[in-house]
């Protein structure tokens, strides 16, 4: 088999920085909150792409810990949209087979949004089409570090043995831990960076870069970036040649 086309072409699981909202209205001499509203349309077209294309899972990142640091007017721009997004979507996510949850810290989210938010992940549980997690109030090393937290706690009250903790145990007390990590990471916005994002869950996912604004993302870009994860060759430290054989040694089956 050829390596540089691993049978395994389409990605498990995609996370994806929704960026460029701001610009794309600047662009237009409008504020930045109608740039949020065009960029939400762009997200229904990525949950749609995920489910033609047999994607089971899809991450996106909405909402920074550190967005909250924005102006008062735009963070309120951005909770009015989301609260909006809840109120209208979730029957037809439900409808469609989908299963959200949401991932980051939502202490800091109004008692408003937080029974949306839970009531949305009650209602769509037992979906299986799509895991759709919406990473809202989330931050890479606040995650890594509640996880932490979470371990200190089972050494103290001794259901741990500080030998106990290692890259399993940490693993499992991040978020998204049920999942296969991110095959494909996607950041539109033309900025080349990880911002925050999943830090400890991307150590092996093929990251895509591209210029186009959030809210202008189409369905042939999105083509391309599953094109490109088709040829690119995931090797885990591993030589190539291990992974050529070990894909020889069992036909169909990628390597995770
Ligand atoms: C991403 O778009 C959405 C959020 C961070 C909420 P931005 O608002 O960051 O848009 P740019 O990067 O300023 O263009
Ligand atoms: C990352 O984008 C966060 C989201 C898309 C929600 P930012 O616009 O906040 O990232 P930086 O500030 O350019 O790194
Ligand atoms: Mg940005």
């Amino acid at each position: 088999m050829n390596v540089s086309t691993p049978s395994a072409s389409i990605p498990r699981h995609v996370a994806v920085i929704m960026d460029g909202n701001g610009r794309w209205a600047a662009r237009r001499r409008r504020p930045r909150a109608i740039g949020h509203r065009a960029g939400a349309r762009t997200v229904n077209l990525c949950i749609d792409f995920c489910l033609a294309r047999g994607i089971g899972a899809l991450t996106l990142f909405a909402f920074s810990s550190e967005n909250w640091g924005r102006p008062e007017e735009e963070v309120g721009a951005l909770m009015k949209l989301f609260v909006g997004a809840l109120d209208r979507e979730v029957d037809e996510l439900h409808r469609r087979g989908v299963r959200l949850r949401f991932i980051g810290d939502r202490r800091r989210f109004s008692e408003a949004i937080r029974g949306r938010m839970a009531a949305a992940e009650a209602r769509t549980a037992d979906n299986t089409r799509l895991t759709l997690t919406v990473a809202a109030s989330y931050g890479g090393r606040q995650d890594i570090a509640m996880a932490a937290r979470s371990l200190a706690e089972d050494v103290a009250a001794g259901r741990l043995r500080p030998d106990e903790v290692d890259e399993a145990a940490l693993g499992a007390r991040v978020a998204l831990a049920d999942l296969p990590a991110p095959d494909l990471f996607i950041r539109t916005g033309g900025d080349l960076r990880i911002s925050n994002f999943l830090l400890w869950q991307l150590a092996y996912t093929e990251l895509w870069f591209t210029e186009t604004l959030w809210p202008e993302l189409g369905i042939e870009e999105l083509e391309q970036a599953l094109g490109a994860y088709a040829s690119r060759e995931r090797r885990f430290g591993l030589t190539g040649e291990q992974i050529a054989n070990a894909q020889d040694a069992v036909p169909g089956e990628g390597h995770s």
